[in-house]
């Protein structure tokens, strides 16, 4: 079972803006949608853009590189280049901070 690890502590990420953490390696953009957190891969599945910097449109964020949209919720592609949703995390908040945990290859 993959380790629950810190990405950041609570109001460290802004409302509408999100930080980028070393989950085990992997690359993964933790968003916060009005207090909600949310974690996904930050990978574009059309040809490798990184999501954090694309500009945010609810909760969807737009890939800088050709446009595609991906819902932050659930990593779903919404919009063409991209058709393949990016991996999404589990994510907690616990004694004020936020834990992600890749857990694809439990
Ligand atoms: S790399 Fe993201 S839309 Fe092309």
């Amino acid at each position: 079972m993959a380790d629950w690890i810190t990405v950041a502590a609570v109001g460290e990420i802004a409302p509408g803006s999100c930080k980028v953490a070393d989950v085990d390696g992997v690359a993964v953009a933790v968003f916060n949608l009005g207090g909600e957190y949310f974690a996904i891969e930050d990978v574009c599945t059309h040809d490798g853009g990184e999501l954090a910097s694309g500009e945010l449109d609810g909760d969807q964020v737009i890939c800088p590189r050709h446009g595609a949209r991906f819902c932050v919720r659930t990593g779903d592609a919404l919009s063409a280049p991209a058709y393949e949703p990016t991996a999404r995390f589990p994510l907690r908040i616990e004694d004020g901070q936020i834990q992600v945990r890749d857990e694809r290859w439990d």
